[in-house]
């Protein structure tokens, strides 16, 4: 079967905001402890950050990262994560029902940061806590010094502030299993008073606001219409949720996921914008997808649940999906589906990062290696730059059960006007089919081609793991060429592949 797109550099969709390539790190099974900390490996540093780990999220490309939840957030006392080590407190995690040892706290993780490259996105607790505690926080974090909290910092051991720019309001209050679950009324309440405040102490703040958990919450959509009304004025941006598994076996939905985001987004837009009609403001709401993944979640309720009064384990192995060449297809096409919603979507958070569906694995003691799905992160995020454009695309349809009849092909190109570089990423959701996709490039230019790589694999099954740690990887297409200025590919069935033009 064949495909056709056109690329027009003048038909740009918005500029792609570097905070798209964000990423998440919870405190939650082996992520932080065992995971980017591990005092003993023999890669570690001084402050026990693995750099083996450091280097690969270094090479994955990642930018703001939020922290330090997720739902473990609405149970956590920060100042239990501050202050002298040996008097921090071990805590109950209701959440994941494990032990905090508070070791690696927020100037911990500040450490690291900056050993990645990296800028912090925190999120408040708005579960068992409320505006005096995140105001606590914001003091403790952006107050040069002179008052009880940022000298309390100074005297921790950071002199100047962390100054923090971006900030979570809570996370998925709307999600029955959140500690403090509230109603959207109550909720949007609370967010747009802790909001005030924070923006009372600190102008600038950019905040987020929660949205659903998911597409699929029964309060979908009417609790964005009815947070939004309470915190407009307030926030910035409001968050999105979604994350993807095969169920059942319908394989050609979950090929399709993108669909479901790209409707999710749009459906948000639609609902705040709804309310910016109502409300008569000039300001626009973005969208903030700070938890995006594949994730087995039938898995982790069934397999991996810590439960038990007496267990509350430190760093359980708890939700360390391995991905294969499938869910590495279906996660790059969610970084298209992203893309494509550039001009709303400026800001997003890959959850998670390591060992906790993330895209890098530790073993303790052991080896550091690259799930499949750091292939599409780390060469999107490498690629992607200056402005997505809107393109002309012609694909044959495939049924789906979820989502009725949607595209084949799906794709997003990118162009840069600084560089004069440009990319054009694309998946094939065909089970069978190869597609022979011409890409008309004339109005770029003379392009030249610099790389064309696809993940595909015979056995669609296979991932990375500590036994075969490169087992998958991206291979060069070369059936990739430039002929009059269209670019023509074969893009193997269940493939994702990302062109590099010069
Ligand atoms: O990323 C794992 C969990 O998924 C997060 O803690 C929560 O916010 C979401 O439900």
């Amino acid at each position: 079967i064949s495909a056709h797109l056109t690329v027009d550099p003048h038909f740009r969709i918005g500029a792609i905001d570097r905070r798209l390539f964000g990423g998440f790190v919870e405190h939650l099974g082996r992520h932080v402890y065992d995971g980017i900390y591990e005092p003993g490996h023999p890669s570690a540093d001084a402050d026990g950050f693995r750099q083996d780990v450091v280097a690969l999220v270094k090479e994955l490309g990642v930018s703001t990262i939020r922290y330090p939840g997720g739902n473990f957030v609405s149970g956590f006392r920060w100042e239990d994560s501050v202050g002298p080590r040996a008097e921090r407190p071990r805590r109950l995690d209701l959440a994941w029902h494990s032990t905090e040892t508070n070791e690696v706290g927020l100037h911990e993780f500040q450490t690291w940061l900056e050993q990645v490259g990296s800028e912090l996105m925190l999120a408040v607790n708005l579960g068992t806590r409320g505006v005096a505690e995140a105001l606590d926080l914001l003091e403790y974090t952006n107050i040069r010094g002179g008052t009880a909290l940022s000298e309390s910092r100074r005297a921790n051991g950071r002199d100047l502030p962390f100054d923090v720019r971006m900030w979570c309001l809570g996370n998925e209050m709307d999600g029955p299993w959140q500690l403090g679950h509230r109603s959207a009324d109550d909720y949007g309440k609370l967010a747009t008073q802790t909001a005030k405040a924070m923006r009372q102490l600190d102008p600038e703040l950019q905040l987020v606001v929660c949205g659903s958990s998911s597409r699929a919450m029964p309060t979908f959509g009417e609790w964005e219409r009815v947070v939004l009304t309470h915190a407009y004025d307030d926030v910035d941006y409001i968050s999105c949720h979604a994350y993807y598994e095969e169920k059942a076996g319908d394989r050609a939905s979950f090929l399709a996921s993108g669909v479901d985001m790209d409707r999710f987004i749009e459906e948000v837009v639609a609902t705040a914008d709804h309310v910016k009609a109502v409300r008569g403001s000039d300001k626009t709401i973005d969208i903030s997808f700070d938890e995006w993944n594949v994730w087995y979640i039938e898995r982790y309720h069934g397999v991996d649940k810590v439960t038990g009064i007496d267990n509350w384990p430190i760093a359980p192995r708890i939700l360390e999906d391995h991905y294969s060449v499938l869910d590495a297809v279906v996660f790059g096409s969610l970084m298209i589906s992203l893309l494509k919603h550039a001009d709303r979507v400026t800001s997003a958070s890959l959850a998670q990062l390591v060992n906790v569906i993330a895209p890098i694995m530790t073993e303790p003691g052991g080896p550091a290696w690259r799930q499949t799905t750091f292939f599409p992160f780390a060469t999107t995020s490498r690629l992607a730059r200056g402005a997505a454009l809107q393109l002309k695309l012609e694909a044959p349809l495939y049924d789906t059960a979820q989502y009725g009849a949607v595209p084949v092909v799906d794709s997003v190109a990118t162009h840069d006007d600084a560089s004069g570089a440009s990319a054009v990423f694309l998946v094939n959701r065909s089970q069978d089919e190869s597609v022979t996709m011409t890409v008309d490039l004339a109005t770029l230019g003379a392009v030249r081609l610099v790389a064309a790589e696809t993940l595909s694999d015979d056995e669609l099954d296979v991932a990375n793991t500590l036994d075969d740690p490169e087992r998958v990887a991206l291979h060069p297409n070369t059936s990739a060429r430039i002929v009059d200025g269209v670019l023509t590919v074969e893009l193997p069935p269940v493939s994702w592949t990302a062109i590099e033009l010069a």
